[in-house]
This record gives C-alpha cells, sequence and structure tokens, in this order.
C-alpha cells in the first residue's frame, strides 16, 4: 500500500469537492430541458422519488464504499470492489467501468467545456453583438465548432485555442493535488458561482410577466407519469447531476480517514447540488424562453438540445435585456466555472488508478493521462459533424453508468452485507440514518436499478447498438469510435490483471 497516500485537509474541503463535481452542464442546461420536455411541473414527481430512492443512497454508497477502500490503499472501483468482495476474482475487472466511464465524458466534456469559455471571452466582442443583431447567432456556433466556414469563423482554431486552455487549465489544477489543486478550487469557484447564479435569478425575476414562464415550467402535465420514458430519465437526470455510478465520488471519498463523517457530508453535498439545479436551475433558461418565444417554440428548442437553449437561445433573450452582454458574459462563465468543478473530478479516477496501483508519482501520472487525454480528445474535436459526441456520451454517460451504479448497490447491499454495510456507514457520524434507508439501500435500490438497466436495454441499447438511428454517411465514424472505446477498456483491464499479478509476485516473495 502507497505509505504517502494524501489525505483531505478539512470537511469543508471535500464536502465543496464533491457538490463541486454535482454542480455541472447537467443542473443549468440538462435538468430545465428535462423537465420542459418531460411534463413540466410532474417531471418532478419521479425526479423526487429518484432522488429518495437511488440519488442519496448511492451518494451514501459511493462515500462509504471509498472510504472503506482508501482503507487498503484503494482509490478506484477494481480495487475498492476487489476490497468488498475478496473472494472474487472477476470483480476488480468490472470496476473498470469505474476508471474508463470518467475518462470517456472527459474526452468531450472538455471540448464542451472549452466552448463555454470560447463565449465568455466572444460576449465581449463586437463580432458577437454583429452575430445578434443580424439573427446570425445560430451561424456564430456552427461557425465557432468548425462545421461552416462563415463572415465569423473560418477555421477551427480559435475554438482549438480554447480547447487547449482548458485542457491545461484542468490538468493544471490536478497536478496541484486534491487539497491544493482540487479543493482550492472549489472553495473559491463554487461561492463564486452561486454568486452568479443568484444574479441571474435576480435579472429573470425582474423581468415583466416572467411568472406566466414559472408557470409554464411548473404547471404539471400528469398524464405524463404513466410514461416509462418519463421515469427513465428522471432518473438519468439524478444520476447524471449528483455525478453517483460514474466513479469519481468513490474515488474522492478514498481519501477520507476513518473517522471522516460521511452520513452528513453526503448530505450536505447532495442539498448544495440541489439548490443549484431547483432553484438556480429551473429560474433561468426555461422562464425567459417561454415569455419570448412562447410555450410550443420553447420545447421544440429543448427538445432539439441543450445546446441550442445556452449558446442560441440565451443570447438572444439577453440581448433583448439593458446591459444583455454583461448577464450573457456572466451566463458563460457561470456554466464555464461549473464545468471546470465537474471535469477535474473526472480526470481525478485515472491519476488514482496510476499512483495507486502501479505505485507511480502523482507527476508522472498527471502527465500520461494528460498525453493520452490529450490523443482522444481529437475525436469529438474532428468529428463532432459525424454524430460521435452523442455516441460517446451514449457509452459513458449514460449506460456505464447505470451498469456501474447497478453493480455497485447489489456489491454493496448483498455481497459486503447491508448489517456491515450499515456500520461502515455510520463510522464516525455525528447523525444516524433514518433506519428505513437500511430497507431501501437492501431492496429498493438495486432493484429499481436493475429494471431501469435492463427496460434501457430493450428500449435503448439493442437500437443503439445495431446503429438504427445513425446516418449512413456516419456509421463508419461511429464504428471507428466504438473500436477505440473497446480499445480503452481492453487497455484498462490488461493494467488490471498486470497489476494485480505484480501484487500478488511481491506478496509471495
Ligand atoms: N454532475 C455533473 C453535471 O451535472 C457531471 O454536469
Amino acid at each position: 500500500m502507497k505509505a504517502n497516500r494524501e489525505m483531505w485537509g478539512s470537511k469543508l474541503g471535500v464536502i465543496l469537492a464533491v457538490a463541486g463535481s454535482a454542480i455541472g452542464l447537467g443542473n443549468f442546461l440538462r435538468f430545465p430541458t428535462q423537465a420542459v420536455i418531460h411534463g413540466g411541473g410532474a417531471f418532478l414527481v419521479p425526479y423526487f422519488i429518484s432522488l429518495l430512492l437511488l440519488g442519496i443512497p448511492l451518494m451514501w454508497m459511493e462515500w462509504t464504499i471509498g472510504r472503506y477502500g482508501g482503507g487498503f490503499g484503494h482509490g478506484t472501483a477494481p480495487g475498492v470492489f476487489q476490497s468488498l468482495w475478496k473472494k472474487n476474482r472477476f470483480i476488480k475487472y468490472f470496476g473498470v467501468i469505474g476508471i474508463f466511464g470518467p475518462l470517456v465524458i472527459l474526452i468531450y466534456y472538455t471540448y464542451i467545456e472549452s466552448w463555454l469559455l470560447g463565449y465568455t471571452f466572444y460576449s465581449l466582442t463586437p463580432k458577437f453583438q454583429e452575430a445578434l443583431a443580424t439573427g446570425q447567432i445560430a451561424n456564430f456556433l456552427s461557425g465557432y465548432q468548425g462545421l461552416e466556414k462563415n463572415q465569423f469563423f473560418s477555421s477551427l482554431i480559435p475554438a482549438y485555442l480554447f480547447f487547449l486552455v482548458t485542457f491545461f487549465t484542468n490538468f493544471a489544477i490536478i497536478s496541484r493535488g486534491i487539497n491544493k489543486g482540487v479543493a482550492k478550487l472549489c472553495k473559491v469557484a463554487l461561492p463564486f458561482l452561486f454568486v452568479m447564479g443568484i444574479i441571474l435569478v435576480i435579472r429573470i425575476l425582474m423581468i415583466d410577466g416572467i411568472s406566466t414562464g414559472f408557470k409554464f415550467l411548473w404547471t404539471p402535465d400528469f398524464s405524463m407519469l404513466k410514461s416509462a420514458k418519463v421515469w427513465l430519465a428522471a432518473a438519468g437526470q439524478v444520476f447524471f447531476t449528483l455525478s453517483v455510478g460514474i466513479g469519481v465520488i468513490l474515488t474522492y471519498s478514498s481519501y477520507l480517514k476513518k473517522t471522516d463523517d460521511i452520513v452528513s457530508s453526503g448530505l450536505s453535498s447532495v442539498a448544495t447540488n440541489e439548490f443549484a439545479e431547483i432553484i438556480l436551475g429551473s429560474s433561468i433558461i426555461i422562464p425567459a424562453a417561454f415569455l419570448f418565444f412562447g410555450g410550443n417554440a420553447t420545447v421544440e428548442i429543448a427538445g432539439s438540445g441543450a445546446f441550442n437553449l445556452s449558446f442560441v437561445t440565451m443570447p438572444i433573450i439577453f440581448a433583448k435585456m439593458k446591459f444583455g452582454l454583461f448577464f450573457a458574459f456572466i451566463w458563460f462563465l457561470l456554466l464555464f466555472i461549473a464545468g471546470i468543478t465537474s471535469s477535474i473530478s473526472l480526470i481525478q479516477p485515472s491519476i488514482s488508478f496510476l499512483e495507486d496501483e502501479f505505485d507511480i508519482s502523482h507527476e508522472k501520472a498527471v502527465k500520461i493521462i494528460g498525453l493520452f487525454c490529450f490523443v482522444l480528445c481529437h475525436i469529438p474535436i474532428l468529428f463532432i459533424s459525424k454524430g460521435v459526441l452523442g455516441e460517446l456520451d451514449f457509452w459513458a454517460g449514460t449506460f456505464c453508468l447505470v451498469l456501474f451504479a447497478t453493480i455497485e448497490a447489489f456489491l454493496f447491499s448483498w455481497v459486503f452485507g447491508i448489517n456491515e454495510a450499515w456500520k461502515e456507514i455510520h463510522h464516525g457520524a455525528t447523525i444516524g440514518l433514518p433506519r428505513i434507508y437500511k430497507f431501501i439501500m437492501k431492496y429498493v435500490t438495486p432493484f429499481f436499478l436493475l429494471i431501469i438497466l435492463v427496460n434501457w436495454i430493450i428500449q435503448e441499447g439493442i437500437p443503439v447498438i445495431l446503429m438504427h438511428n445513425v446516418a449512413p454517411e456516419n456509421k463508419a465514424y461511429i464504428l471507428m469510435t466504438r473500436i477505440v472505446l473497446l480499445l480503452i477498456f481492453f487497455i484498462l483491464v490488461v493494467m488490471v490483471k498486470v497489476a494485480w499479478r505484480k501484487r500478488k509476485l511481491s506478496s509471495d516473495s
């Protein structure tokens, strides 16, 4: 076991780091979009049920098993899973998903995050004002993404430069370690993000007639509750927003001490995230879009993708306000900051894996993972028009998430055993969990997840595997992306095998 594993320096630091990982584009873009397309206020019914039965229990499970595995010197799922089920030789390979998922999400998340940095800059330039004044803000976005050459952008170079800055900033922060890098950033970034969020919400609330926009979002359409799709969407949103089922919280909590309180810390990070999601996230985009564009158009824009709402619709809305460009600047900066506190958490598992299982120094691990990710990031950058971003998001951001959470929940409650698990959660806790959660963690969370997973495979998995929705001209690119993903997974499996063989040889000798 590595002797000098870093530990979190303060309770506040770790709560903010986990909240920073959770609060991201999911809160400000994905949540309002999902709510609108799935029945407005009615979406909140399955959302809160999923939060109570899946999100919060999974959050506690990840904090617990991460801290437990950290006690054996493991900061990533292969080692953590193996510590929970010592007799099973194969369980560590399932843990590979907890390194693979965040790594693949990182590949496209960093690129989208860099657009936000680019837009933060451009929102202050005459070029952006011209695009707004001439009704060409959608062309501005396609020019920026390199999808077309126009008077705003003649190449991908500006977007690439912003990507380089974003990418190297992420790795510079992570290279400073969890306390001086991650916790320090989150301690500054989160308060700043909340202030900006509150400024924007106040500005939106000051618009005449905005209450009709809120009514539109919060008027429930209960007929939607009969649809399995709405339940899947709500559960998916809860996972995405809390960053559970990815493997990152597990890694963060592996740096806790055995006596650290995980019951109240886990709950505080959920509460912080939900404030950002329910109060701030829902009060900006949708009410404003409804007021300026009307209900049908808003649902249509929301359905056409979260990028359109944030990069096209929001600037148009801000342009109609006094000092609108200043608010557009705040909007993009807020999103960029929300993005960066999440993306650094996605890098951490791969770094911890090299450090813990191969005894590689932190500096060297950052360089190796940095180089590997840098090469891979070029897939979404160069092939965005071929649908590869959606492909990466499906496998890493949706499928792996549910699969990993299901494995984790069964391992925790059935293999490790709910009685042992219950004791482990309460080590160092200042408050006790309601006893009903013992029942929920054993019977409800794992089986609810299993039902979601099976449904997902039937409804979405099979058509996706067979590329039913892929345009014929993009099939070769999607296939290439899948081959790369399989290769990454295979490399990680081999690395786990090598690490454990080395460990066995050294313990035998
Ligand atoms: N939890 C992060 C978000 O909401 C990934 O964007």
